[in-house]
């Protein structure tokens, strides 16, 4: 009997990783595949309920052992071997049970942090993809790191004018690489790089190891062509159908429904003028300090302009914990704890996004035309930051003291120079037109696609 194609999707965690998931399985449900989406009880709780109705979209969520979420107080290590142990078990009782009821899983997905799911699939004779959740180029200095330059960017540190020319890819300077990957990197996160270099062991133990990346070919086409031993397929942007291709108009959110208690901003926005208003957030982890906040206050106030800030209630929970000019902010802007962001980066009135470049946010900002200030802290948002001023253009990064303080003149000077700035709007657009172009029917990350998904073989099992 012949087969529906079917998908396991394991995600890790994180709403940053959730989101651009989820829209790759609505994309994949579209085509016609049937997507069995896996992650945590505590992110499946944050999801929209709504999404239970989709056709084709079947959730199967597992214990991590932290049902009430990871919080950034809790040991990061402890974590990341329990989602392992617990992940594993749950990812084999998926494959067997779906066998069983005569839906075997003709092909597993699998995010990053997660290396252990490839180790599961092969166990079980099950192919599987990963899915890349950053720009191809982070994922190329990970391998490059791996792979012969990581002594040298070892040194990066004891000379102040060092940079590193790696293939396909910018010259890049210490602030530019991955956070991960330098020696300054915080003991809290020192479970990052080993599961970077176990994921590109996994990869390399496969016969023609496939990544699927939320990219297209012409934002990155060098970089997605770099690494002669890993076929990187570019399927992205993939955002909300409603911003993109328009084929799912109902389609317009990115993530979880729960967090949109605050809906007022959005009449507050019809009431701006045309390119005027500053958008900031800082994604869904990012916890800024108290001084850095008040100084992005400052330079807000001195700005002069109406901006609609993003400060999630972790951020302001107590009195001590509110900003100093709080007064003042909130008779020239917005505070609001959530937004639906891709909505707010596509109202007319958004002048510029100062954003910490997340992959989603810097995409999101691409296809919505608008330009950035880049004040990028941690991870991949380094090497973002870097791409977004100087190789795509369509913004201005901000320039810290020593400690990566950033204070209010910066924050102004930085705002002035991008919004209004026709240039970086110009090459917003061009960039937007672009993702459109490689998402629509016979683009390349459509083409791309279809080719993966005629690939996966239906007959499998
Ligand atoms: C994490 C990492 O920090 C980031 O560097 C990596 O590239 C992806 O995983 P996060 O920090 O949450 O992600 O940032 P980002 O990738 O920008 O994702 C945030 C998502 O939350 C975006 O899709 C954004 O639209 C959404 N969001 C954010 C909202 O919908 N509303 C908000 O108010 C803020």
């Amino acid at each position: 009997m012949a087969h529906r194609r079917h998908i396991l999707l394991v995600t890790f965690p994180a709403q940053g990783h959730i989101n651009p998931s989820l829209q790759f399985a609505k994309k994949l449900t579209r085509m016609g595949v049937e997507v069995t989406f896996a992650t945590s009880l505590s992110a499946h709780s944050r999801m929209s309920s709504t999404l239970a109705t989709t056709k084709g979209l079947n959730f199967a969520s597992f214990s991590d052992g932290y049902d009430d979420g990871f919080k950034l107080t809790d040991d990061a290590r402890h974590f990341m071997s329990s989602i392992r142990n617990h992940g594993s078990e749950s990812v084999k009782h998926i494959l067997r049970s779906s066998a069983e009821k005569g839906r075997p899983i003709s092909c597993v997905v699998y995010t990053l942090l997660l290396p252990w799911v490839a180790e599961v699939a092969r166990e079980l004779r099950v192919p599987s993809s990963l899915l890349w959740i950053q720009p191809a180029s982070v994922l190329d200095i990970y391998y490059y790191y791996f792979n012969g330059y990581g002594e040298a960017i070892n040194t990066c540190l004891d000379d102040p004018s060092w940079s590193i020319q790696l293939p396909g890819l910018p010259r890049l300077h210490a602030r530019d690489l991955p956070s991960f990957i330098l020696p300054t990197c915080h003991e809290m996160y020192s479970f990052a790089l080993p599961s970077f270099k176990e994921q590109l062991d996994a990869l390399d133990a496969d016969e023609k190891p496939t990544v699927l990346v939320n990219s297209f070919d012409a934002l990155e086409l060098e970089a997605l062509k770099a690494i002669k031993k890993l076929e990187l397929i570019a399927i992205g942007p993939v955002l909300p159908s409603a911003f993109l291709d328009g084929k799912d108009l109902s389609d317009t959110s990115v993530g979880g429904d729960l967090f949109l208690k605050s809906r007022n901003y959005k009449d507050w926005l019809d009431s701006q003028t045309q390119n005027s208003v500053i958008y900031i957030s800082f994604g869904s982890i990012l916890t800024l300090s108290k001084p850095q906040m008040n100084e992005i206050g400052k330079g807000l106030l001195k700005s002069g302009k109406p901006f609609l800030w993003v400060i999630r209630n972790k951020e302001s929970e107590s009195e001590e914990d509110k900003l100093s000019c709080m007064g003042e902010l909130e008779e020239q802007g917005m505070i609001v704890p959530w937004c639906s962001q891709l909505e707010v980066l596509s109202h007319p009135a958004l002048g510029c996004f100062v954003t910490h470049c997340g992959w989603n946010s810097t995409l999101e900002s691409l296809v919505s035309g608008v330009p950035i200030v880049a004040f990028p802290h941690w991870t991949d948002q380094t090497t973002n930051a870097k791409l977004i001023e100087d190789v795509w253009k369509t913004g201005v990064r901000v320039n810290g003291n020593e400690e990566g303080m950033v204070d209010g003149d910066e924050v102004d000077r930085c705002i002035k120079a991008v919004i209004g700035n026709e240039e970086l709007r110009r090459n917003a657009k061009k960039w937007g037109d672009l993702a459109r172009e490689a998402i629509c029917e016979g683009g390349s990350s459509d083409k791309n696609l279809k080719a993966f998904v005629e690939h996966v073989d239906p007959q499998f099992c």
